[in-house]
């Protein structure tokens, strides 16, 4: 009979720096990096950030399956993500063990399929309001583009608020914030809140701002006897199963920072990249328009075309196998633990990236080619769990998930529908660039033309 320690494998990775491991390679070409360790290593390896901190990357369905679902007790999310605790607090995002399940099961209903669907209004208005403004013909920064109309989308959908019409105050500062947070997590050594440096003045203050105008609208809200079924509404009058509890006016903060945060810029960099996609690819922006007008016989986009929109819906999954929007998950291994046939070490962080599993040749054919029919005929159920994962999975799965792909579909319908996209001849290369979520570098200059 083996015992459970002959059985374990020692974890192959690259010769390193001795005081810097891998840290420098990582960081200039992340991307690169972790795709060069799963072709060469497999489905695990292992290297260091720095003199001490061990990583293991793990490429392999059944172990992420063994991370993210059955053995997930014995993670926590990864310090880049605790470091945002300076902005969202103990939102979902950074929260962890039974507060985090706590939270979950109070706000899980407001995201569910059957609610989301009275969003699909306020998605289709504001992407419609905003590309109104566009000219027949001309080259825009179609990046930008799309981070307002998410931005645009979750304003409203969070707060009733439209752009224009009040929502500046929000997006103003909670823009402010993300900005320094962002800067906060990827600086390498965040010295705490309290030591008054340039960059936490700078984080505290614009927190506070925003805090004033937060607090604001929620005690507005309770008040006025909140009937409202946006987001905050929602989140207002979720009860806790055991004890009836509502949450707090700080928590009720925490939660709206999160799914801002983790709201917009996720679905923004996926309308990018499929409208870049589809300038690149023009049988399939054929097949999308001609979808569109089937489904909405040339007339006005509605909520009840998505689920109709069955091409448009792949050609987003397939967007997001190529280039999602969070391209790895990080966690933190709270206590030695086997995966597989591995041991993990206390203290170790664990990285597992959607980006180069979703390019594997094993479960792909043709990995690098965009070909958004391969999602037909229900494709993903022939696919192991976690060959493909957007989202990320089990009890930390995104809580957004239903609500980004009905966004993305009714904000591509909406734009395809009456424009079509081609690179200008500035922009001849598109390069992702992986800061929090993968963006293209640089932005996205487009030529924008109207639908004929
Ligand atoms: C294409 C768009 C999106 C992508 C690719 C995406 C991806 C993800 C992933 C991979 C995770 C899990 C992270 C981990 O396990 O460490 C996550 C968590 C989360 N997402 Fe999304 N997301 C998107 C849109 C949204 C939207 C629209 C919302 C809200 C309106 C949202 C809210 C959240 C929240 C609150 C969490 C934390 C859940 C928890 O830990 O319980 N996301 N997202």
């Amino acid at each position: 009979m083996t015992n459970r320690f002959q059985r374990r494998k020692p974890i192959p990775g690259p010769k390193e720096h001795w005081l810097k491991g891998s840290l420098q390679a990582f960081t200039s070409d992340p991307l690169r990096f972790l795709s060069n360790q799963a072709e060469t290593f497999g489905p695990v390896s292992s290297f260091r950030f720095g003199p001490f901190q061990e990583v293991y990357f793990v490429n392999d369905p059944d172990l992420i399956k063994e991370i993210l679902v059955t053995k997930q007790k014995a993670f926590i999310k990864s310090r880049d993500i605790q470091m945002l605790k300076a902005v969202v607090g103990e939102g979902l995002l950074t929260n962890e063990k039974e507060s985090h399940l706590k939270q979950r099961r109070l706000i899980q209903p407001a995201f569910k399929k059957t609610h989301i669907h009275q969003y699909a209004q306020d998605m289709i208005e504001t992407t419609n309001a905003f590309i109104k403004g566009w000219k027949g013909e001309e080259e825009r920064n179609i990046a930008a583009d799309m981070m307002n109309i998410a931005l645009g989308i979750i304003t409203k959908t969070m707060f009733g608020m439209e752009m224009g019409q009040g929502a500046d105050v929000i997006e103003q500062p909670m823009e402010a914030v993300m900005k320094l947070g962002i800067k906060r997590m990827r600086s390498l050594s965040p010295l705490p809140l309290w030591v008054p440096t340039q960059a936490n003045r700078q984080l505290k203050k614009a927190v506070k701002e925003l805090d004033d105008v937060l607090f604001s609208i929620i005690s507005k809200r309770r008040l006025e006897d909140n009937q409202s079924e946006d987001l905050l509404g929602m989140l207002m009058k979720a009860r806790d199963e055991e004890n009836g509890a509502v949450m707090s006016d700080q928590q009720l903060r925490d939660e709206l920072m999160t799914i801002f945060l983790a709201g917009h810029e996720t679905t923004a960099n996926l309308l990018a990249w499929t409208l870049y996609l589809l300038s690149e690819h023009p049988s399939a922006d054929e097949r999308l328009y001609a979808e569109i007008k089937e489904v909405t016989n040339g007339e006005a986009l509605l909520p009840e075309h998505y689920t109709k929109l069955t091409y448009t819906q792949n050609v987003i999954s397939e967007s997001m196998r190529l280039y999602p929007p969070a391209y790895v998950i990080g966690r933190q291994v709270e206590e030695d633990i086997e995966i597989g046939p591995y041991l993990f070490n206390k203290g170790a962080m664990v990285l597992i990236s959607q980006y180069v599993m979703h390019r594997n040749a094993s479960f792909y054919h043709e990995p690098n080619i965009f070909k958004p029919e391969r999602f037909d005929h229900n494709f993903l159920k022939t696919l192991p769990p976690f060959a493909y994962f957007p989202f990320g999975g089990g009890p930390r799965v995104c809580i957004g998930n239903h609500f980004a792909m009905m966004e993305a579909t009714l904000a591509l319908a909406a734009i395809a529908q009456n424009y079509k996209f081609t690179l200008t001849s500035s922009q001849q290369k598109v390069t992702p660039q992986p800061l929090i979520t993968l963006r293209p570098k640089g932005g996205l200059m487009m030529k924008v033309e109207k639908r004929k």
